[in-house]
């Protein structure tokens, strides 16, 4: 059985996790080294795509991109220089002028603004809270695809993860993942990965995490689609590692059949 067959585009999935690990040691495919591959893994918040994307990377031996990093890397630096949001320009001149990129000397890579890391700051609610709408700014987001471009021709065998990597930034990715789950559970893990149960009810996660996907869902440009040719994963259905090996097998089957056609 492939493992294309194991999961439908409705997300019911038909194998089980230990089903998909055995498929994955009785094929022994290895990624040929040589082999340009760019994965893109899309989704809303709290699907995971992070953890899931740089163990993915880690296990094929690719480089990870985290394009989230450079849209809140953006939003400290309109915090932090206190830029108003009526000044769109000044912030786009700033980001320009910061010169976002990753240090791939690091794992993760860690992104640097003017030369100096800046990803103690992006995780913090303040940019939290205001990233949706510095990531809805037409031109900020032309600047960030042009730059992920280059990152994906400079590390032609990557695993990138974002909203619209799919969809906009890398079409002819080799393989495409587009990650979901119910609203509830996002809000739950992400209770539990920023350890605020004690001062952040459910419905009150649940609903920061609607509007999130509401504006990510709604801007004019790159907004969050799921790619037509993407695998859709319920990561509801698996825990962490349970998603790393789904992922992992249908990437290998492709990239076998990718292979095999060339
Ligand atoms: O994945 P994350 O939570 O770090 O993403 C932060 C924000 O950036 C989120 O509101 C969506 C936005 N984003 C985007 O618009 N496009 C991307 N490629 C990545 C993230």
């Amino acid at each position: 059985m492939s493992v294309s067959q194991t999961e439908s585009k409705t997300n019911e999935p038909r194998q089980s996790q230990a089903d998909l690990v055995s498929f994955i040691e009785c094929t022994g495919f290895e990624l040929p080294t040589y082999h340009p591959v760019i994965i893109t893994i899309d989704g809303p918040a709290g699907t995971g795509k992070s953890t899931v994307a740089r163990q993915l990377a880690i296990k094929l031996g690719l480089d990870f991109l985290d394009t989230g990093a450079m849209y809140r890397a953006a939003a400290a630096i309109m915090i932090d220089r206190q830029i108003p949001k009526e000044d769109i320009g000044e912030l786009v001149s700033q980001v320009l002028g910061a010169d976002l990129h990753f240090d791939w000397q690091q794992d993760p890579p860690t992104i640097l603004a003017w030369d100096t890391p800046i990803d103690h700051r992006i995780r913090n609610e303040d940019v939290t809270k205001r990233v949706s709408f510095v990531a809805a700014i037409p031109e900020l987001r032309h600047h960030m695809v042009r730059k992920q471009r280059v990152i994906g021709a400079q590390h032609p065998r990557l695993v990138t993860e974002g909203r619209d990597q799919g969809s906009v930034v890398f079409p002819d990715a080799a393989i495409k993942f587009y990650l979901d789950a119910d609203p509830t559970v996002r809000a739950q893990r992400r209770i539990d990965q920023l350890g605020v149960a004690d001062t952040v009810d459910l419905a009150e996660m649940c609903e920061r995490i609607v509007r999130r996907d509401q504006i990510d869902s709604s801007r004019d440009d790159g907004p969050l689609v799921c790619p037509e040719d993407a695998i859709v994963i319920d990561t509801a259905n698996y825990n962490v590692q349970g998603v790393i090996d789904l992922l992992e097998a249908h990437t290998r089957e492709r990239i076998a059949a990718l292979i095999n056609t060339d």
